[in-house]
């Protein structure tokens, strides 16, 4: 009997050594370093999956400069929990940074979860027509293709493989469209084999479809329907003329007023210059509409030979003369700066549509929270900052909010409705607010509170209270709960882990 158990025991442990599945786990960290990626745990029997979970949040209170971080556990789990525990976290797995999210994995094999990279459900994935691109091909496909649209994708994402017959169904339609070669190109990039060209991208979950446009990413993710029409269709319009040609000047008179307009004015159409226009186009069309005139359209405005461009604000807001292009029309790089200068206005409004764009600019925001009935407070605050700040827009992203679509920040600042108009930064990591608003019209507070950001103080005065020979702010902080988030589908941003970034 006796002989008999430690026999059992000895073959019974190197066996579950041997056959247990092993994960990574830790509770709660703040990062995925130290015991995330250095406790390794052998699993039960009946445990098959190691599960991860983070969370984004400011805990333990709502309250001022509070500091959002991420939280990270990892543990043993099985099919069934983990995907319980999925579906219970998808709909709180908004990725928003103004909001506490949580989101949750599940992988198979050992240590799978040393990494927190998502493998997506907004995406249904696909593999077959598109072009196999790896690091030896992919500058040469990038540089001889006016359109690329990459399928970044990992063989162990259910997601994945669901998107790569839909996305090949759509490469083999686009090539059926006879576009000419150096057009397009539907390529996919296997991630796990590819781990060079998914860092270059900062690739973090899958799949992840990415527009390249004469060989730059274009700023915006796919976020269309994953179906193999609306890839053709959406290919389609990324290689039409981006450029609307006007047979006569009359027709430059009733131009759309509340947009900013580019326009050519040219001899020919064959010349560099337009193609350089058109390139910078394709890039910018979101930002501003584009224009070109060829020959008599236009004679009137050039001198023979020589094309100008120039730039027309928006006439509801302003009355300014067209503005010259004066660097080399034949640079891309020259064009291409001077025209997202102009198209990109110095204060923009953040919705929940272009909120996570905005953020993956990287930059803070100095956001005015206004109520939407008044515009008395924007029109200020646009004045002070160009006056003021214009030289600030390297470091910072000016920008307003409708205060009341954006309720949920203002809790972080312990603040409500009935409070606005405020204003705060948010650094992704914390929100700072400027506080009194009316300061903002005593010149250079503003630039002040910016400086103070940058030199760490107000980080500083929010652990260790204010500095010296500085009133307190009022701290009669409210304490509510953030409502439930409509705006779910927002896809996660590679802004926003800084950790991931850091870690791969
Ligand atoms: C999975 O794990 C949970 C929690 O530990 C447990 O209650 C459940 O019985 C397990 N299911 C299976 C199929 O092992």
């Amino acid at each position: 009997m006796y002989k008999h158990l430690i026999f059992t025991l000895t073959i019974a442990i190197p066996l579950t050594k041997v056959l247990s599945l092993e994960c990574y786990v830790c509770e709660n960290q703040e990062d995925n370093n130290e015991k995330c990626v250095k406790t390794i745990r052998a699993c039960e029997y009946n445990q098959d999956v190691c599960l991860t979970e983070i969370k984004w949040g400011s805990t333990p209170y709502w309250s001022q400069g509070a500091k959002k971080q991420y939280y990270i556990s990892k543990r043993c789990s099985n099919k069934t929990e983990c995907a319980m525990t999925r579906q219970r976290n998808m709909n709180l797995c908004t990725h928003i940074w103004y909001q506490d999210w949580v989101c949750s994995d599940c992988c198979l094999g050992d240590r799978c979860n040393y990494y927190i990279i998502f493998c997506h459900s907004f995406y249904n994935p696909t593999d077959s027509g598109a072009v196999q691109i790896t690091q030896s091909n992919l500058d040469m496909v990038l540089a001889s293709n006016e359109v690329v649209f990459i399928n970044f994708y990992a063989e162990w994402c259910k997601f994945s493989n669901m998107l790569m017959p839909i996305f090949d169904d759509a490469a083999e339609e686009v090539s059926k469209a006879g576009y000419d070669p150096g057009k397009v190109v539907m390529g996919k990039v296997d991630c796990d084999k590819e781990g060079a060209v998914a860092t270059r991208f900062h690739i973090t979950k899958y799949p992840t479809l990415k527009l390249f446009q004469n060989g730059l990413p274009a700023k915006k993710e796919y976020r269309g329907q994953r179906s193999a029409e609306a890839f053709a269709d959406f290919i389609k319009k990324q290689l039409t003329d981006p450029v609307v040609t006007f047979g006569a000047l009359k027709e430059l008179h009733d131009l759309s007023e509340d947009k900013r307009h580019i326009i050519g004015y040219m001899d020919r159409r064959d010349q560099t210059e337009y193609q350089v226009l058109r390139r910078v186009a394709a890039s910018l069309k979101d930002e501003c509409l584009f224009h070109a005139g060829f020959g008599d359209a236009s004679q009137q405005m050039h001198p023979p030979g020589q094309p100008i461009v120039v730039f027309r604000a928006d006439r509801k807001t302003s009355t300014e003369p067209d503005e010259t292009f004066n660097g080399n029309l034949q640079s891309f790089d020259e064009l291409y700066s001077w025209v997202q200068e102009k198209c990109i206005p110095l204060v923009r409004e953040i919705t929940f549509e272009n909120a996570e764009e905005l953020t993956e600019e990287g930059l803070p925001f100095l956001i005015l929270f206004h109520d939407p009935s008044d515009t008395e407070s924007v029109k200020k605050y646009k004045e002070i900052i160009s006056r003021e700040l214009e030289d600030e827009k390297q470091n910072i992203n000016f920008l307003t909010a409708d205060g009341v679509r954006f309720e949920h920040p203002l809790h972080h600042l312990g603040k409500s409705i009935s409070d606005l108009p405020l204003i705060a930064i948010d650094s992704f990591r914390h929100m700072y607010l400027f506080p009194d608003y009316s300061d903002m019209e005593k010149p250079g507070m503003l630039k002040q509170f910016l400086l103070d950001l940058y030199s760490g103080k107000l980080h500083r005065e929010f652990h260790y209270g204010p500095d010296p020979a500085q009133v307190a702010v009022n701290t009669g902080v409210k304490v509510t709960t953030p409502p439930e988030s409509t705006f779910k589908k927002l896809a996660p941003s590679k802004n926003r882990y800084t950790l991931l970034r850091d870690e791969l």
